[in-house]
């Protein structure tokens, strides 16, 4: 595994939470929609990593359905890889599950795939490659 590429954070008003999070680090931002996943995204680059704001006005979505549940804040974990194929199957053979184990196109033109919080202490990780 490479370095972090981003912190996720789920929230429920994404242009608010632009304006936000652009006083607070004092960036520019980019938005993108996900059709993969019904989501805008918005990242701040920080150096060499991101932050990514997550948001969805879709009823059906999975980050419309954890906002329910688990109200805003710190929603996933993403490590950058150089070949997503091999730490799929390295992390599968020491026991790892995943949420969707054939990589998906995610934000940022990324392969990504998440593993199943419960192997991982609770953390959301998703496992991404540039393409
Ligand atoms: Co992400």
């Amino acid at each position: 595994m490479k370095k972090i590429s981003h912190i996720g954070i789920a929230v429920n008003d994404l242009q608010k939470s632009c304006e936000l999070f652009s006083k607070l680090l004092n960036k520019d931002f980019h938005t993108e929609f996900v059709s993969s996943e019904s989501v805008t995204t918005a990242f701040f680059k920080m150096g060499e990593s991101k932050i990514e704001l997550i948001s969805s006005d879709q009823d059906d979505s999975a980050i419309t359905k954890y906002l329910k549940k688990h109200k805003e804040g710190m929603h996933h974990l993403a490590i950058d890889v150089d070949n997503i194929q091999n730490e799929i199957h390295r992390l599968k053979k020491e026991g790892f599950r995943f949420l969707n184990e054939t990589p998906k196109i995610g934000a940022d033109n990324k392969l990504i795939v998440f593993l199943h919080p419960k192997d991982t202490n609770g953390v959301l990780v998703e496992i991404c490659q540039s393409r």
